[in-house]
């Protein structure tokens, strides 16, 4: 067995420049995996393929608005063409939109639908014919706890993560025969430019937080690290056998649906 769990493997990340993109394309790097990361933000993109390079990875950036099909297939034919072959997908790319429906324009649930859901029917779609080459592929969708249960005032997102859920399952079924197996990561509060993008949109976002933790039975926020730990476990056979299903790293929030504690346990203080 290979000391890196991704030795030999190619991986494409949407969203791969912030957050929980970013975090993946670090540690499959680490596990000794080419990562191509494909994300509108050029600038953070470029630094991260350099800071994995320095660290001895190889990595490439690609600008790729997932929502526009031409860019999403040639930015995963490029990582395929550069790194010979390509084993796994991971679709990060996120955005959220927060107001009551009403209030929506079309263009607004339509970028939200773009980003969220149609981006992995694109690098699906482009990404099959490399993934189909070898025995074994992944595909790993970045959902939410928001694909099994709602929250206030975020309508779209809640119904786009309801579908990754939804797609991942589906997929699962029709690509098995190909040797891809497809799971979906849903994910609690999660300290990234999203969580604070959202909690800006509160009169008060610290006090908002210190609320939303007190029903986390772990008291803290999932750090990016935690996430990309489970899409390294879909994306290589320690999670063998697993496909179609999804996979909760939430700190207890969902178990704790009714529970709310005045002294936050804080279970991991320290960064980890
Ligand atoms: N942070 C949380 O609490 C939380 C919880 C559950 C699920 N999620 C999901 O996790 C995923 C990652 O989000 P994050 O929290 O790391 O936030 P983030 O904002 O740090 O990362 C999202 C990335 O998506 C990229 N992106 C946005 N629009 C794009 C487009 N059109 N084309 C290409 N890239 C685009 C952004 O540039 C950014 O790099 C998202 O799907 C999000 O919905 C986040």
């Amino acid at each position: 067995m290979p000391d890196k769990r991704l030795a030999g493997q190619a991986a494409w990340i949407s969203g791969g420049a912030s957050g929980m993109g970013e975090a993946v394309a670090e540690l499959f790097a680490q596990e000794g995996a080419r990562v191509a990361v494909a994300d509108i933000q050029k600038e953070r993109g470029q630094q991260l393929a350099a800071r994995i390079a320095k660290a001895g990875g190889e990595a490439c950036f690609s600008y790729c608005d997932v929502t526009q099909e031409a860019q999403v297939q040639t930015s995963v034919d490029q990582a395929a063409t550069r790194f010979g072959s390509l084993q796994i997908l991971v679709n990060c790319a996120g955005v959220v939109h927060v107001g009551p429906l009403h209030e929506y324009s079309e263009a607004d649930w339509d970028l939200l639908m773009g980003v969220n859901v149609k981006s992995i029917f694109f690098s699906l779609k482009h990404a099959l014919p490399h993934l189909r080459r070898g025995r074994r592929s992944y595909v790993v969708n970045i959902g939410s706890v928001g694909s099994l249960i709602s929250q206030g005032l975020t309508p779209a997102y809640i119904a786009s993560k309801h579908a990754v859920l939804g797609l991942s399952r589906s997929i699962a079924l029709d690509y098995a025969a190909d040797g891809l197996r497809c799971n979906c990561i849903c994910p609690g509060i999660t300290d990234t430019p999203m969580l604070r993008y959202h909690l800006s949109t509160t009169p008060d976002p610290e006090a908002t937080l210190a609320a939303r933790l007190r029903r986390v039975p772990m008291g803290v926020a999932m750090y990016p690290p935690d996430i990309a730990r489970a899409a390294l476990y879909f994306s290589c056979e320690d999670s063998s056998g697993i496909t179609g299903t999804s996979l909760v790293v939430d700190g207890g929030y969902l178990a704790a649906a009714e529970w709310e504690t005045a002294t936050p346990t804080q279970f991991m203080k320290d960064p980890r």
